[in-house]
């Protein structure tokens, strides 16, 4: 069982890019880092990549778009804690972009499943551990801003962040008396697999604006969409 004092926090999409970076800098701040994905190879590596440095972490296996996979990963989460101060909700895919005209019902429902839904159903599912003070932290996308984009670009990705968005929104206020807060973040365009070797951002600043809400915002902020640790517009 973990440390009495010890804060924990559960990421999913944490073997690789803004997900293990965000493990990393929490390990550092002395979290007890629990990291998920589904690749499990990948997985065990990361976490030796933060133990050899010293933390306090462990891989789960965990699909956001299995239900079953999640019950079982909180099965095992029950098991080594006693509660779950921060939920992170990083996993996330951006296939081939095409124009929505040309985009599939099986790439629109796998894009929906694992960007909307799979956060949806991992915070219902692992809810009975977070307690007053708990944080939910959804890793969006300014692509998923319903204000100001009229263009074609990454359109399926794009409405599955926005329904990410309005995910935050509703759970922050079914939380909002259970003291637990909820809010979503665009990571800027972070070079990583998904956003490619010529984005802006380090992977270090991509997971800024996550710490910061994980470890140190103010809990009165929920229901907000923060990027570089400001609240923008949905
Ligand atoms: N990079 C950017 O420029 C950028 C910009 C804005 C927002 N974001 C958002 O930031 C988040 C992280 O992106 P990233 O750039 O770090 O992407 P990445 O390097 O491609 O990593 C994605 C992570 O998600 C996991 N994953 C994918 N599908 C999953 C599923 N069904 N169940 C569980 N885990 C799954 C992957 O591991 P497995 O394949 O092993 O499962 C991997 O760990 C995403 O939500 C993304 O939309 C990124």
């Amino acid at each position: 069982m973990t440390e009495k004092n010890k804060k924990t926090v559960l990421i999913t999409g944490a073997n690789k890019g803004i997900g293990f970076e965000t493990a990393k800098q929490l390990g550092a701040m002395g979290f007890e880092v629990f990291l998920t994905a589904r690749n499990k190879g990948n997985g065990e590596t990361a976490v030796m990549k933060l133990k050899r440095k010293g933390m306090d972490c462990k891989f789960i296996q965990m699909d956001v778009t299995e239900i079953s996979t999640i019950r079982i990963a909180y099965e095992v989460l029950s098991k080594s804690i006693e509660h779950l101060d921060v939920l992170i909700n990083n996993a996330g895919i951006m296939p081939t972009s095409s124009g929505l005209l040309d985009t599939t019902p099986a790439v629109m429902h796998n894009i929906i499943n694992t960007n909307t839904l799979g956060p949806l159903f991992t915070a219902q599912t692992f809810l009975p551990l977070m307690k007053k003070g708990g944080r939910i932290i959804n890793v969006s996308s300014s692509l998923g801003k319903i204000s100001g984009h009229a263009s074609d670009y990454a359109s399926a990705y794009s409405i599955s962040k926005t329904a990410l968005n309005a995910v935050t929104l509703k759970l922050s206020a079914a939380l909002k008396d259970k003291g637990i807060v909820v809010n979503s973040v665009c990571p800027g365009w972070v070079r990583t697999d998904m956003g490619g070797k010529n984005a802006e951002r380090p992977v270090e600043k991509g997971a800024e604006t996550i710490v910061w809400l994980a470890a140190e915002a103010p809990l009165e902020i929920t229901g907000k969409f923060i990027r570089d640790m400001k609240e923008i517009d949905f």
